[in-house]
């Protein structure tokens, strides 16, 4: 997309999470825990034209960088996403998701008898298989709408 046609104005520092599935962006605010209620800088673009992938997601969150268990989450919901840090206006990283091998404490199992819906101190963890994520203490695989099993406040 050239300069005249750019959607979302650029920023100045923070993160802009690029490439993400069309109609995924809210999802991962979600999952970055942004609602707008801790007074963060937040810019998106839904389902705007991609030479890449058709449609795509963008999301723009100044003053922020990630932590390495939001990119693992996010890989999940955005396999295509390309993580750019922006410093004093330039791309300063460029980083593509890498699925994770598992990840811990950010999804819910939907299984209500899984011990870790029970009330004990058992933190969840999914393993991630090849058509979605098996919970690792009763095997529930969860393949579509991930977003929906966050487990975040
Ligand atoms: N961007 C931004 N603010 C900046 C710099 C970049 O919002 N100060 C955004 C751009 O609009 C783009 C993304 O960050 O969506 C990546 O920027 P850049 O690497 O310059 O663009 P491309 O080369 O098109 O990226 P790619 O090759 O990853 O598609
Ligand atoms: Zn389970």
């Amino acid at each position: 997309m050239s300069e005249h046609e750019l959607r979302v104005s650029k920023i100045r520092n923070g993160t802009v999470i690029d490439h993400v599935s069309g109609g995924q962006a809210l999802n991962v605010l979600a999952i970055l825990g942004i609602d707008g209620e801790a007074g963060e800088s937040v810019s998106l673009g839904i389902n705007v034209p991609s030479d890449r992938l058709g449609k795509k997601d963008i999301v723009k969150v100044e003053d922020r960088e990630l932590s390495q268990s939001e990119v693992d989450v996010l890989s999940l919901i955005a396999p295509e996403a390309t993580i750019n840090i922006v410093r004093d206006y330039e791309v300063a990283d460029k980083l593509r998701v890498e699925r994770p091998d598992f990840v811990t404490g950010v999804l819910s199992c939907p299984n209500r008898n899984c011990i870790t819906q029970a009330n004990e101190p058992v933190v969840s963890k999914f393993d991630v298989v090849d058509d979605g994520v098996r919970c690792t203490y009763c095997s529930t695989i969860v393949r579509e709408d991930i977003a929906d099993h966050l487990d975040v406040d």
